[in-house]
């Protein structure tokens, strides 16, 4: 840890510069103009940020402006001054084309913040699925003290008396509307029943599981993630957060001092005894890129499939926020990963102290929640990361493929885990959606739902559209989930085993763009490899024939978008950022 040499801080260049007090007097004057004083500014005190990512916007967030309030609370008790400025809103279930595109646009907003205003620390506030990505992206690029602060997740959902997960009752009600088991109204009353308060997600999905990795990384204190947005303990939180980035300020404790590749390591196992969303490790190794760190699909496919499942929450079990909450939070996974020796307890995190001390007075969880390691929920559940002559990576979330499932496609007793299947393609949901019903498709128990133009650039962002539902034909003789892939995503609170993230995707020519309709494809998850069995000739007869689709650009970031992402294997980042490291210590202010 670099502790401060007694560096004045950085808001001095600003608010109390002796070689220029002309500017001095101009950074200054405005700041005074809502009741800040001079003296408050001049006296050496730090200024801690509030990035502020709640608003009407973003409904998943937008308790966060109430906790604020708490935030201040504990910055002015420690001698700080609380500055609180807006982050670009991304709210997944509001923004088009989809709430991925603005991830990197929120990290390029919060980068121009932290290093152009006169910041000494910065608490960013979390929850949604991007914004937890998008601050530690940006806190990891300027590298000043920084801490999360989770909104958490809702109270769990109710419907007829069963427990209604965020996005998990959606496919599943879905299903039964299409099925015309249920009518409109009941849908929707149903659908909404599993948002009953403020708070992101109640499911593991990708805001539940972003925050419980961000803890994991040691960047939010300890028990942070799990607490449901209206519990008490939120307020607490959101105080002693504020008290503590005060602290990290004097201490200059950075991002770099905590997210190292032992602590992205340490997320990778994490993530798999959470079965956190399928669009972490696209977020984790956006948030290392741009750290400097070395952490790249391999770590995950190296450290998380051997990793049981622990935690029994939907998608991949039976319980929400609350339950995991109660049962003791990512603390309790932490301590069992600890114990069985799967993550480095020597990891520094932001409270100044390594993982080991902040878990020693951890209590027993809940173990109808929070398993045991020698007996878990599932055994080997974590990311399966596959290629073949169709892509160079694409994962697979292995702790949601259930019984029925792996009877019905991995059972096959001469070839275990081996299957061939015959394609049906999708140019992108529009054509899904158009598509599926029609008798003439061809869609049977046999087969592997593929769509694509739905990755970072094809769509614009990254569509999460790789979990689709078979035709109703299917869904009335209660096959209810077919295989499929994509170089799209899923949305973490999906259950579907699909092959997703497909990189390179297919606009920019991967091989996605080749296969077509009927098609046999063999997935072989004993090898993690995915092959469309054609020759050689013909696939090279195809790549000659390809030609690249038009991309209509609806807005500037778009196109600017489109420009210089990257695919998700490597993080989907705007690939000129990822060569900014470190901003604060090239401009010697660290
Ligand atoms: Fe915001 Fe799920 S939609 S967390
Ligand atoms: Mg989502």
């Amino acid at each position: 840890m670099a502790i401060s040499d007694n560096k004045p801080l950085r808001s001095r260049r600003w608010f109390d510069n002796p070689s220029d007090p002309g500017m001095t007097a101009l950074y200054l004057e405005r700041y005074m103009n809502f009741g800040i004083t001079r003296e408050e500014l001049q006296s050496g005190k730090p200024i801690i940020g509030i990035a502020q990512t709640g608003s009407d916007l973003s409904p998943c967030n937008r308790h966060h402006i109430d906790l604020a309030t708490r935030v201040r609370d504990g910055i002015r008790d420690m001698g700080g001054i609380p500055l609180e400025f807006p982050v670009h809103p991304i709210q997944e279930t509001g923004k088009r084309p989809t709430a991925a595109l603005d991830r990197n646009l929120a990290y390029l907003g919060l980068v121009e913040i932290l290093h152009g205003y006169p910041l000494d620390g910065v608490v960013l506030t979390t929850g949604c699925d991007k914004t937890t990505p998008a601050c530690l992206m940006a806190a990891a690029t300027v590298n000043i003290p920084a801490i999360v602060l989770s909104g958490g997740p809702m109270l769990d959902g109710w419907w007829k008396g069963k427990l209604a997960g965020s996005g998990t009752v959606v496919w599943d009600a879905r299903k039964r509307f299409s099925a015309g088991e249920i009518g409109y109204d009941e849908f929707m009353n149903n659908v909404a029943s599993s948002a009953p308060s403020v708070g992101h997600c109640n499911t593991m999905g990708t805001a539940l599981s972003m925050n419980s990795l961000a803890e994991a990384l040691g960047m939010s204190l300890p028990g942070c993630a799990a607490i449901p947005g209206p519990y008490r303990e939120r307020g607490w939180m959101a105080y002693e957060t504020g008290r503590r980035i005060v602290g990290m300020v004097h201490e200059n404790l950075r991002p770099s001092d905590v997210m190292t590749k032992a602590a992205f390591e340490n997320a990778v196992v994490a993530a798999a005894a959470l079965g956190a969303s399928s669009n972490c490790p696209i977020h984790m190794i956006a948030i290392a890129r741009h750290m400097g760190v070395d952490h790249t699909l391999d770590d995950w496919q190296r450290l998380g499939p051997q990793i049981p499942l622990l935690v029994d929450c939907q998608p991949a079990g039976r319980y929400l926020g609350e339950a995991f909450h109660r049962a003791g939070g990512v603390p309790a996974v932490m301590k069992e990963l600890l114990e069985a020796g799967k993550i480095d307890g020597s990891a520094l995190t932001v409270t100044g102290k390594s993982v080991e001390e902040n878990l020693r007075d951890v209590a027993e969880p809940d173990r109808d929640v929070i398993r045991a390691y020698q007996t878990p929920l599932r055994l080997a559940a974590g990311y399966v990361v596959l290629s073949g002559n169709l892509f160079e990576s694409a994962v697979m979330k292995t702790s949601v493929i259930d019984a029925k499932f792996r009877e019905r496609f991995l059972s096959d007793p001469e070839h275990p885990n081996v299957v061939d299947l015959k394609a049906v393609v999708f140019e992108g949901p529009e054509d899904y959606h158009e598509r599926i019903e029609s008798p003439g498709l061809g869609v049977d128990e046999k087969t592997l739902l593929v769509i694509r133009n739905c990755g970072p650039v094809g769509y614009p962002g990254g569509a999460e559209v790789v979990n689709m539902q078979p035709p109703a034909s299917l869904l009335a003789k209660g096959v209810d989930t077919l295989p499929t892939m994509g170089d799209g995503r899923q949305s973490g609170t999906s259950a579907s085993p699909s092959i997703l993230n497909v990189t390179p995707e297919s606009v920019i020519g991967g091989g996605l763009a080749l296969v077509e309709t009927g098609d046999l494809i063999r997935i072989d998850l004993n090898n993690c490899k995915v092959d469309l069995l054609i020759s050689d000739d013909e696939l090279a007869r195809r790549k000659a024939a390809w030609v690249q689709p038009v991309l209509l650009n609806q807005t500037p970031w778009e196109e600017i978008s489109r420009s210089m992402v990257g695919q998700h294997g490597t993080g989907a980042c705007l690939e000129p950022a990822t060569l900014y490291l470190n901003i604060i210590e090239q401009r010697g202010e660290a």
